[in-house]
């Protein structure tokens, strides 16, 4: 995993040992590789320098739903980096980030009024609409604020994508995008709309995509699309494609960036529209760990567990979506091999990160990492058990910080209040 790698025995982020971390900060504790994330944004801007005309390069917009920490975004933030958001909250977070708005792209199929307010306050590249009565709500509220609203319409392509059927986004029966003929019918109403600019479209077909020829698919609808949209008159100068590519979690097969790069100059360049991006787990997936601490091994008459202090409240993908994610002791590397399964101290035999898992033999008060935790991690994670959130660290090198605090309990439960009718 690029940034974490053992020196002299020891499991270390960048060039900091893991076992420091957990003396500075305590676990469990999510830590990042700002050194990690960079490399991940070169690999995929360089696929694409390699096989794209140098003017005609996508925007690539950081999907910041896979992780939202603004120390992350900063980073990205200075690659070049542009950013979708899904929300209100993660378009604050990008402004306070410092990305430019003009590189900012909205999704989502909620979006509700202040967000969308917020957002032609703000001047974002645009909307990427996913019905048509959002595209009436954008109208209305540009009107009122005397702003035209740029869109695009999200076309579902009916595609089966994404490694698992709770993030395959791309099929009819998904909530999310519009059918063609709608997309049609969208453009139309648009045309008669005094603060709406629609320019082109947008796809994005579910996310941890391994049968990358599912991109290929998608892109292959496109061409068929713009020309009809054309011969309607329609002007189409932008084409989002989303994002979805995969990372290894266990022993799967990288999506072939080269390959990928190709399909979108083949396929999507000479349509000759601004092309952008929305990658979110590529980008911070393998960059970031969950430390945590053995409490307690517990023997049962057929199993060993290894109880740590990190659960499914931290990290919550492996109960959600049954996701694999690898799992290594910090030291004592070389030491036997035990089979455990490991799992968390919250109150849900679902909280559960592996089972069966062959590891280094482990006693209590030993560090391990969960590895893979970059994307959907603490962005994900919740207060369930009354379990106060974990700290975020970033590493970069030798230097390392705290990017978000330990959730304090005063914090976790100062939102609670008692109502006079029952004091
Ligand atoms: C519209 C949209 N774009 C981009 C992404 C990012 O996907 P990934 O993290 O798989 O790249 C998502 C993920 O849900 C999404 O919904």
């Amino acid at each position: 995993m690029i940034g974490f790698n053992e020196k002299d025995g020891i499991l270390h982020a960048d060039g900091v040992p893991l076992s420091a971390i957990a003396k500075d900060y305590g676990t469990p504790a999510y830590v990042y590789s700002a050194g990690a994330i960079r490399a991940q944004y070169t690999a995929l801007s360089g696929a694409m320098k390699a096989a794209l005309p140098e003017n005609r390069q996508p925007m690539l917009c950081y999907a910041c739903k896979a992780n939202s920490n603004i120390a992350v975004l900063r980073v990205l933030q200075q690659m070049g980096s542009g950013l979708e958001i899904v929300s209100e909250g993660e378009l604050h977070r990008g402004l306070k980030a410092g990305f430019d708005p003009e590189k900012i792209v909205s999704t989502g199929v909620g979006k509700q009024a202040r967000e969308i307010r917020e957002c032609l306050k703000a001047g974002i590249h645009q909307f990427n609409v996913e019905s048509l009565p959002e595209l009436e709500h954008i109208q209305q509220i540009a009107a009122q604020m005397g702003k035209v609203a740029k869109v695009v319409f999200r076309l579902n392509p009916n595609v089966t994508g994404g490694g698992h059927h709770k993030i395959s986004t791309g099929r009819d029966r998904d909530k999310f995008g519009i059918s063609r003929e709608r997309v049609i019918e969208g453009f139309e109403m648009a045309r008669d709309m005094s603060h709406v600019e629609a320019l082109g479209l947008s796809m994005h077909i579910g996310s941890q995509i391994f049968t990358v020829e599912s991109f290929k698919e998608a892109f292959e609808k496109l061409p068929d699309i713009v020309g009809e949209l054309r011969e309607l008159g329609f002007a189409i100068e932008r084409l989002d494609i989303g994002g979805g590519f995969p990372i290894i979690y266990d022993d799967e097969k990288l999506l072939d960036l080269s390959a990928y790069a190709r399909w979108v100059n083949d396929i999507v360049e000479p349509l000759g529209t601004e092309i952008i991006m929305e990658p979110g787990r590529y980008m911070v997936g393998n960059a970031g760990v969950l430390l945590s601490e053995v409490l307690y091994v517990k023997e049962t008459k057929d199993r060993s567990f290894l109880v740590i202090d990190a659960a499914m409240n931290d990290l919550i993908r492996p109960t959600l979506y049954d996701a694999y994610h690898g799992i290594e002791a910090v030291s004592g590397r070389d030491t036997v091999m035990t089979t455990y399964d490991v799992v968390g101290p919250i109150c849900e035999t679902g909280d559960t990160f592996s089972v069966g898992r062959t590891l280094p033999t482990m006693k209590t008060g030993d560090l391990a990492v969960i590895k893979s935790a970059g994307a959907y991690g603490f962005c994900m994670a919740s207060n369930y058990n009354t379990r106060p959130l974990p700290p975020e660290i970033l590493v970069d090198g030798d230097k390392h910080a705290v990017i978000r605090e330990r959730q304090s309990y005063e914090d976790l439960m100062g939102g609670d209040i008692i109502p006079d009718f029952i004091k």
